[in-house]
C-alpha cells in the first residue's frame, strides 16, 4: 500500500507519541459498535482479559463478571457444534477465523453473532492473545429466516393438495422461529372449527405438536380464531396482561396451569379466499421467549395467511372439480344405460317384425304388442332426451317460458287426475286446498312438468306406502304446494345435493331406484324461472320427504303462517 494518502496517515501515526496513540486506540475500543473481547492465549482455556462496552450491550454480561472466564459461556444447547469445532480448529491453528454462531445473552434470549477471532503475535512470533470481534446480526438473520420460512411453507403448500399436512409442517417450523405457539383453525362443514395444527415451544426450545389441550375455540370468544372467523379481521394483542378480554384471560390461565408459562402477546389473522373465511392462524409468545409481538409479526402472518388461504382454496376447487368430473362420468354411464334399454327394445322388436315380414306372416297380436313396445320405448327416449335438453337450456340460461294466467290449484287437480288415471301407480293421493286465490302467471306445460315430476318422485321413493299427501295454501303473495310421501326419506343434509344436476340422494342409490338424477334439478330450474322456490324436508332416512314449492300469486291470500298452514298428517 503505497498510495499518497496511506503514506501520509502512516507519517501522522508515527508522529504521535505512544501515549497519544494508546489513548486514541482506547477511545476506539470504548466506542466501537461491535463487541470486542481480548483473551490471554498464554493461559489455558483462553480466559477473557478485557471486553468493551459494546460486548456488555450485546451479551448482557458485565465486564467484571466475564474476566477470567472462557467465551464458551455464550453458547447454549442450541449452538451448532460445527460452528464451535470451526473456532476450536482456528484457535489450534493460530489463524484468523470467522463464523456465524447462535449465542445466548445473559437473560437467556438467543442472538446471532457474526464472530471474527484473530490471533495476536509478539515481535518474536510468540502467540500472546486472541481478539474477538462480535457483530449482532439477529435482526437480519430473523428477517432471512422468516423469508425462508414463508418460501418453504409456500413450496410445501404448492406441491401438495394435502394442505392439512402442509399446515402441520408449517406449524412445526413456525415454533420457535416465529413465536412460541402456533395454531391453525379451519371452519368445518357444520359451522364449527377444526383445529388442524397446534404447536408450542417446549422447555428445550424445540417444538411440540398438538400438546396444548383445552385451548378450544368457543364461537362467542372475543379474541383469537373465533373473532377472526366471525369478523374477518386480524387482531394483534401486544400485551395480554393489559387486555380485558375474559376469553383471552381464560386461555392465559389454561396455559399457565398446563405449562407454567405466561401468555405475553397474541395475534390472529383470518384465512380469506375469494371473500370466504376459511379459518384463522394464531400465534402467541410466552414468558419462554419473552418476546412481544409487533406490527412486523402481523404483516408476516398476513402474508402467510394469504398464501395458506390461496392454497386451501385451490385444493378445495381442485377437489370440487374432480368431484364434478366424477359426477359427470357417472351420469354419462347412467345416461348411456338408460338410453340403451329403450333403444335395444325398439331394435329387438323391429328385427322380429322384419323376420316375420320376410316369412310373410305377422300374427296380428304380435304386431300389436311389438308396436306398443316400440311406441312406449320411443316415449321413454323422448322423455330422456327432452330432460337432457332442458338441463342444457337451464345451464345456459336459455329456458323459454310461454306464460299465461293459470289457476295453480286447478292445475294440481288435473295432474293428480291424470296420474291416478294412468293406472301405472297405485298410490292414493290426498289433496287439501286452503281457501284463497290460486291465480298465477306461469307456463302451464312447465308447471305440469314440475307437478308430474314431484308426484312421480313421491311414488318412486315410497314404494312401500300407499299414500301421497298434497296441500295447497296461499299467503305472502305466494302459492305454496307441499307434496309429502312416507318413503325412504333423506339422510341428514341429504336435501343439499338433490337439486344439483346428476346428483341423487345417497340412499336413492342404496335402494337401487332408477333415474338420471335430473328431474329435481329441472324442477328447481323451472320454479326459479317462475320466481319461486323449491326445497325438501325430511325427518331422516325412512321417515318420508316433503317437497315444498312456492310461486308468486296474482291474487292476495291469507298469510303463510302456522295458523293458516295445513298440517300434513296422514289420517
Ligand atoms: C477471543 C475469543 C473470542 C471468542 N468469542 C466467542 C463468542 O463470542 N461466542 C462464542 O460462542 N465463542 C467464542 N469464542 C470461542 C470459545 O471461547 C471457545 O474457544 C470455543 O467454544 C471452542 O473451544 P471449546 O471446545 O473449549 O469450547 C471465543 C474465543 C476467543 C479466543
Amino acid at each position: 500500500m503505497t498510495s499518497p494518502d496511506r503514506t501520509t496517515m502512516q507519517d501522522d501515526l508515527t508522529a504521535l507519541s505512544v501515549t497519544s496513540l494508546l489513548r486514541l486506540r482506547e477511545r476506539a475500543f470504548q466506542s466501537a459498535g461491535s463487541g470486542i473481547v481480548i483473551t490471554d492465549a498464554s493461559q489455558s482455556d483462553n480466559p477473557v482479559i478485557d471486553v468493551n462496552p459494546a460486548f456488555e450491550r450485546i451479551t448482557g454480561h458485565r465486564r467484571a463478571d466475564v474476566l477470567g472466564r472462557s467465551c464458551r459461556m455464550l453458547q447454549s444447547f442450541r449452538t451448532d457444534p460445527a460452528a464451535i469445532d470451526e473456532i476450536r480448529a482456528g484457535i489450534a491453528a493460530r489463524r484468523e477465523t470467522s463464523v456465524v454462531i447462535l449465542n445466548r445473552r445473559r437473560d437467556g434470549t438467543p442472538f446471532w453473532n457474526d464472530l471474527l477471532i484473530a490471533p495476536v503475535f509478539a515481535p518474536d512470533g510468540q502467540l500472546t492473545h486472541f481478539v474477538g470481534i462480535q457483530t449482532d446480526i439477529t435482526a437480519r438473520k430473523v428477517a432471512e429466516d422468516r423469508t425462508n420460512f414463508l418460501a418453504r411453507v409456500s413450496d410445501q403448500l404448492g406441491v401438495s393438495l394435502d394442505y392439512r399436512a402442509a399446515l402441520t409442517g408449517a406449524a412445526e417450523q413456525a415454533v420457535p422461529l416465529i413465536a412460541d405457539l402456533f395454531l391453525v383453525d379451519l371452519v368445518s362443514g357444520d359451522r364449527g372449527t377444526d383445529r388442524v395444527a397446534a404447536t408450542f415451544a417446549d422447555l428445550e426450545g424445540g417444538a411440540h405438536a398438538g400438546r396444548l389441550p383445552d385451548w378450544t375455540v368457543q364461537p362467542e370468544d372475543n379474541h383469537g380464531s373465533a373473532l377472526a372467523i366471525r369478523t374477518g379481521r386480524s387482531q394483534l394483542i401486544r400485551s395480554v396482561a393489559d387486555n380485558e378480554s375474559p376469553s383471552l384471560a381464560r386461555d392465559a390461565d389454561t396455559l399457565r396451569r398446563r405449562t407454567g408459562d405466561d401468555l405475553l402477546s397474541h395475534l390472529t389473522v383470518p384465512l380469506i379466499a375469494r371473500r370466504r373465511i376459511l379459518g384463522a392462524l394464531t400465534i402467541a409468545t410466552t414468558s419462554r421467549s419473552g418476546r412481544t409481538l409487533e406490527t412486523a409479526d402481523l404483516h408476516l402472518m398476513q402474508d402467510l395467511a394469504r398464501r395458506v388461504a390461496m392454497a386451501i382454496d385451490n385444493a378445495m376447487l381442485y377437489t370440487e372439480a374432480r368431484m364434478a368430473v366424477r359426477a359427470r362420468d357417472q351420469f354419462l354411464s347412467i345416461a348411456a344405460h338408460e338410453l340403451r334399454t329403450p333403444v335395444s327394445s325398439i331394435k329387438g322388436y323391429a328385427q322380429m317384425l322384419l323376420r316375420a315380414q320376410r316369412k310373410g306372416e305377422i300374427p296380428v297380436e304380435r304386431l300389436k304388442r311389438s308396436l306398443e313396445t316400440i311406441d312406449s320405448s320411443t316415449d321413454r327416449l323422448t322423455l330422456l332426451t327432452s330432460d337432457l335438453l332442458d338441463v342444457s337450456r337451464i345451464r345456459l340460461g336459455q329456458l323459454p317460458l310461454r306464460s299465461s294466467e293459470i289457476d295453480f290449484a286447478a292445475k294440481v287437480r288435473s295432474v293428480i287426475q291424470r296420474f291416478e288415471e294412468s293406472a301405472v301407480d297405485t298410490h292414493r293421493i290426498d289433496l287439501i286446498v286452503a281457501p284463497g286465490s290460486y291465480l298465477v302467471r306461469a307456463d302451464a306445460d312447465r308447471i305440469d312438468q314440475v307437478l308430474t315430476n314431484l308426484l312421480e318422485n313421491a311414488a318412486k321413493y315410497s314404494p312401500d306406502s300407499d299414500r301421497i299427501a298434497l296441500s295447497l295454501c296461499v299467503g305472502d303473495g305466494q302459492v305454496r304446494l307441499s307434496v309429502h310421501d312416507s318413503g325412504i326419506g333423506l339422510p341428514p343434509d341429504g336435501d343439499r345435493g338433490i337439486f344439483e344436476p346428476f346428483e341423487r340422494a345417497a340412499n336413492a342409490l342404496k335402494h337401487e331406484l332408477p333415474g338420471l338424477g335430473l328431474g329435481l334439478y329441472i324442477c328447481r330450474g323451472l320454479i326459479e324461472r317462475h320466481g319461486g322456490q323449491i326445497w325438501a324436508e325430511s325427518a331422516g332416512e325412512g321417515l318420508g320427504t316433503t317437497f315444498h314449492v312456492t310461486i308468486p300469486t296474482l291474487g292476495h291470500g291469507p298469510d303463510l303462517n302456522a295458523d293458516h298452514a295445513i298440517p300434513l298428517t296422514f289420517g
